[in-house]
């Protein structure tokens, strides 16, 4: 058997998404090598400590600007040598550099069918224009802001009754589905990017990178 996948998951808040990793680790075919956290109260670092993985804490108000802050970063990441770098609701926008050194080798997940909805508040917006379809997309991150390519989708269908909550509850079960699946792929060696691309099997993939109903 070969070593499993390093990664570093990068949290600043509930980490619901690092709980579901977590669980799904040793089936996956990676592990969780640490956790950081831009604030010390996250909850998810509390999931880390349970579970055994090292914490990190790096208060983005302690450094003069953004990119003095990533460098710090990039030190407590690369202590770690991970082959992935995991974000799981980490909100801060990362520098040129932090992308750039990380190249192909980060993935996010935002709460929206990609590439619309960019940007916070999708529930809300979703609703507000009246969508019939939403849901959640893993991407490879580039230096545009929840623009890179998008590596796996599912789709969650908007219900007359829904409020922000009821349907964010429903797009989170679908977070947690594909988020360690996406992180398989990779550690696996079947999902990569190239040329500002996604790669599934050798296959370049679409726009909605693959895409799965969560009906
Ligand atoms: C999720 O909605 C995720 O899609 C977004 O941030 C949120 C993080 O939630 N990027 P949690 O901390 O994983 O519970």
């Amino acid at each position: 058997m070969s070593e499993p996948c390093a990664i570093v998951v990068l949290i600043s808040g509930n980490g619901s998404n690092l709980q579901a990793l977590i669980d799904h680790s040793s089936e996956g075919g990676y592990s969780i090598a640490a956790v950081l956290s831009n604030k010390a109260d996250a909850y998810g670092l509390q999931r880390a400590r349970q579970a055994g993985i090292p914490t990190r804490v790096v208060d983005h108000r302690e450094f003069k600007d953004r990119e003095s802050f990533d460098e710090r970063l990039v030190q407590e990441i690369d202590a770690f040598a991970p082959s992935l770098v995991v974000l799981a609701g980490f909100m801060r926008i990362l520098s040129s550099a932090f992308v750039q050194h990380y190249s192909g080798k980060i993935l996010n997940i935002h709460p929206s069918l990609l590439p619309a909805y960019r940007g916070t508040q999708t529930h809300e917006r979703v609703l507000e224009a009246g969508e019939k379809e939403h849901g959640v997309s893993v991407h490879f991150v580039t230096e545009e802001l929840d623009g890179g390519p998008v590596v796996l989708q599912s789709v969650v269908p908007v219900q007359a009754d829904d409020d922000r909550d009821s349907l964010a509850a429903r797009v989170f079960v679908q977070e947690h589905r594909i988020y360690p699946k996406a992180v398989s792929w990779f550690a696996s060696g079947r999902l990569k990017m190239q040329d500002q691309a996604a790669f599934f099997d050798g296959t370049r993939l679409g726009v909605h990178g693959l895409r799965e109903n969560s009906a």
